[in-house]
């Protein structure tokens, strides 16, 4: 230590405190800029972290203009030791956060974008199910067009019969015509015109015949009997004979055996034999 100052002289004790002024200024000094040195290292590091950013160009890396957290926190405390520089932290900051590669991220999506793909699989559903609705109706209505389609030939019984010219046809007092191919029997009257009579009996479906010598139709399985007309006079038949639609196209007459219509109950029979 050094001497004591009672035995200094006058001249020798005013340097001795002109020394302790200059120790205590400087190291007031030295204080101070401990005090700012963090302040001034984190304005450092944010100037070298948004440079590297401009400089960098890599798709991937995260940083922003603003440093994170822990890299002012890393800086800070380097710069608590007054012995680090902060240029020099933030110059191997922004080397580090420029070449570090990212870390892959998973990314859970948005509730919109899981709304949006979920409408997605919701319209694809309604698609299919759309597809799957219109290839059904598509295969009814074809079933359909071949149902309703013709199925008979002309000529061909469930079709159109041409039976020759209006004027040809059987008089009016004639007997019946049998038409075999077409199943009816074909009678002209005075009333209703020509008239194609399906052969089949409304009874039980036999074939009935004509009878000449009683002039009407009857029935050989359970005797139901019928005028040249069609119309039910007895037996246990419910109704008057069928018959198939009758036109004449061009002078031709034409029998349709794909358009039956049903006889008249027989109750309603105006030939019947036994009144109701
Ligand atoms: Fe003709 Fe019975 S089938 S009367």
């Amino acid at each position: 230590m050094a001497e004591n100052s009672a035995d200094l002289s006058g001249s020798e004790r005013e340097q001795r405190i002109a020394e302790l002024k200059a120790k205590m200024q400087a190291s007031a000094k030295k204080n101070k800029a401990q005090a700012e040195a963090p302040a001034k290292a984190a304005q450092e590091v944010k100037a070298a972290a948004g440079a590297a950013v401009v400089v960098a160009d890599a798709p991937a890396v995260v940083v922003t203009g603003e440093p994170t957290p822990a890299a002012v926190s890393a800086a800070h405390a380097k710069s608590n030791g007054a012995a680090t520089n902060g240029a020099t932290m933030a110059a191997e900051l922004a080397q580090t956060t420029t070449l570090a590669a990212p870390e892959p991220v998973f990314v859970e999506d948005s509730p919109e974008v899981k709304a949006r793909k979920e409408m997605t699989r919701r319209e694809f559903m309604t698609y299919a199910w759309g597809g799957a609705l219109g290839l059904l109706a598509l295969q009814g209505a074809a079933g359909l067009f071949f149902f309703m389609m013709p199925r008979f030939k002309a000529g061909e019984f469930g079709g159109v019969f041409f039976i020759g010219p209006e004027s040809a046809m059987p008089a009016t007092d004639a007997p019946p015509e049998a038409n075999v191919a077409g199943k009816f029997w074909l009678v002209n009257t005075t009333d209703e015109g020509i008239k194609a009579l399906y052969m089949v009996c409304t009874h039980l479906g036999c074939l009935y015949k004509w009878e000449q010598a009683n002039f009407r139709f009857e029935c050989p399985c359970h005797g139901s009997k019928f005028t040249r007309e069609g119309y039910y006079i007895e037996g246990p038949a419910p109704r008057s004979l069928d018959t198939f639609l009758v036109t004449v196209e061009n002078g031709e007459v034409a029998v349709d055996t794909g358009k039956k219509t049903l006889g008249s109950p027989s109750s309603e029979s105006p030939a019947r034999a036994v009144p109701v």
